[in-house]
C-alpha cells in the first residue's frame, strides 16, 4: 500500500513537471535561440579580452539554460532526441575543457579512455548532460581535494539489461568514479528517484540522476551505482555498441569555419527576434534570405518570387498555419525546394516518418549553418 502511494505521488509529480515544462518550453527555446545566436556571432567578431570574457559568460549561461530546458522537457517527453552513432571518447575529450571549468581546482580530473573508438548510438547532447551531472555530483560530494576519474572501455557482450546476448555483440562501458565520502544505504536506495536530493534548497533539484537513467535507458543501456561510506562512489553506464560506421561528431563549441553557401533560403518564423538572428546568421554565411512571419505570407512569397528558392526553413508552431501544413502546400508550388523544420518539441512535427530536415531549437549559429548546408547538399 505504502509502495503504491509513493509511486502515485511520484507519477503525479512527474506529470506536473511535464505540464509546466511543456508550457514554457516553446517560448523559452525561442528566447534562448536569440541569446545563443547573438552571442555566437559576437564570439566571431573582434573583441577586447574584457569583452570576450563577458560575451563568453553570457553564452555559457545560455548553454546552461538550454541544458535545463532539455532536462525539464525530458520529463514532459517532448524533448527532441537526435541520436546518431558517435565516438564517446571524442565527446569526452571535447567536454574536458568545460568539465575542468565546472569542477573545482582542487579536484583532479583524470581520464582513461579505451584505445579503440567507443562507438555508441545516442544523442550526444544528452550524453553530455549525463556526464556533466555525474561530474558535478562528484564535485558536490567532495568537501575538499579529491579525484574524479572518467573511464571508458569496449567490452564483449550486449550493454542493456534485458538484451539477449547476441554472439559478437559489444558494448561501451563508461565509469565515473570519485574519491568522495560515498553514500549511506538509505541514499543509495533513493538515488534514482525524481526529486531525491540531499542538497540544500536551490542547490539541487534531485532530477539529475533520474534524467540520466531515462537518457541511458532510451539508448538501450543501463546505469548503476556502487558506493560505500568513506569509499567514494562509482557510477557505471553500459551502452550497446551499434554495428554502423562512426559518423563524424559535431563540435558544439567551435564557431569558426561555419559552412557557407549562396543559395536562396525562405525563412518562416513568427517570432521577429528569432527570424532576425537566423536571417543574420544565414546572410553572413553568404545565403540570400527571404523571410516571412507566417504561413500565408510564405505562400505568397513562394508564388511571387521570380527566382529559385532552394530551401525553406520553417518554425513548426505558428499562429496562422502549422509548419507542416505550410510545407505540404509549399512543396506543391516549388517541387525542387527542400524543407527544414525548426522546433523544440517532438510531437509538433510527427517526426517519426519521413522528416529529414529538422533543427532543434534553440539553435546555435554552427547548428543552423550546418543543418542548412547538409540539407542543401542532399540534393
Ligand atoms: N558521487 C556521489 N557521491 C555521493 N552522493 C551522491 C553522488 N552522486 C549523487 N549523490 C547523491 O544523490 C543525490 C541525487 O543526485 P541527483 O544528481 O539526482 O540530484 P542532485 O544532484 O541533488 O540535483 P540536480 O542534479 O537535479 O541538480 C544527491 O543529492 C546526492 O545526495
Ligand atoms: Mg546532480
Amino acid at each position: 500500500m505504502r509502495e503504491i502511494q509513493r509511486d502515485l505521488t511520484q507519477a503525479q509529480k512527474l506529470e506536473l513537471v511535464g505540464l509546466l515544462a511543456g508550457g514554457i518550453a516553446h517560448d523559452f527555446n525561442n528566447l534562448l535561440a536569440i541569446v545563443l545566436g547573438h552571442t555566437g556571432l559576437l564570439l566571431n567578431e573582434p573583441l577586447s579580452a574584457r569583452q570576450l570574457k563577458r560575451v563568453e559568460a553570457i553564452h555559457h549561461a545560455g548553454e546552461r539554460a538550454t541544458g535545463l530546458t532539455r532536462r525539464l522537457l525530458l520529463f514532459s517527453r517532448r524533448d527532441v532526441r537526435q541520436p546518431h552513432v558517435f565516438d564517446l571518447n571524442a565527446l569526452i575529450v571535447d567536454l574536458m575543457k568545460m568539465l575542468r571549468r565546472l569542477i573545482r581546482e582542487d579536484i583532479d580530473l583524470v581520464t582513461r579512455l579505451s584505445g579503440e573508438p567507443a562507438k555508441i548510438m545516442a544523442d550526444p547532447g544528452q550524453i553530455e548532460q549525463v556526464i556533466i551531472n555525474l561530474a558535478i555530483n562528484a564535485r558536490d560530494a567532495m568537501a575538499g581535494a579529491g579525484v574524479v576519474t572518467i573511464e571508458t572501455a569496449v567490452v564483449d557482450g550486449a550493454g542493456g539489461p534485458g538484451d539477449p546476448d547476441t554472439p559478437g555483440a559489444r558494448s561501451v562501458v563508461l565509469t565515473i568514479s570519485d574519491s568522495g565520502p560515498g553514500m549511506t544505504e538509505d541514499v543509495k536506495a533513493h538515488l534514482f528517484e525524481a526529486f531525491f536530493t540531499t542538497k540544500a534548497p536551490g542547490e539541487g533539484t534531485g532530477l539529475g540522476l533520474v534524467t540520466a537513467q531515462g537518457i541511458i535507458r532510451q539508448s538501450g543501456g543501463e546505469i548503476t551505482c556502487e558506493s560505500e561510506l568513506g569509499r567514494g562512489a562509482t557510477f557505471t553506464i553500459s551502452l550497446p555498441q551499434p554495428v554502423d560506421e562512426v559518423a563524424p561528431m559535431a563540435d558544439p563549441w567551435v564557431y569558426s569555419d561555419l559552412p557557407r553557401g549562396t543559395e536562396t533560403i525562405l525563412l518562416v518564423e513568427d517570432d521577429g527576434d528569432v527570424r532576425e538572428i537566423a536571417g543574420e546568421i544565414l546572410t553572413q554565411q553568404g545565403y540570400r534570405v527571404l523571410s516571412a512571419r507566417g504561413g500565408d505570407a510564405a505562400l505568397q512569397l513562394l508564388e511571387r518570387h521570380p527566382g529559385p528558392i532552394h530551401l525553406m526553413l520553417t518554425d513548426v508552431v505558428m499562429p496562422d498555419m502549422s509548419g507542416r501544413k505550410l510545407a505540404e502546400q509549399a512543396c506543391g508550388l516549388r517541387t525542387e525546394m527542400q524543407v527544414v523544420y525548426i522546433s523544440g518539441h517532438t510531437d509538433d512535427v510527427v517526426l517519426h516518418a519521413g522528416v529529414l530536415g529538422f533543427l532543434r531549437k534553440p539553435f546555435t549559429p554552427l547548428g543552423l549553418a550546418r543543418k542548412v548546408r547538409e540539407t542543401l547538399d542532399l540534393r
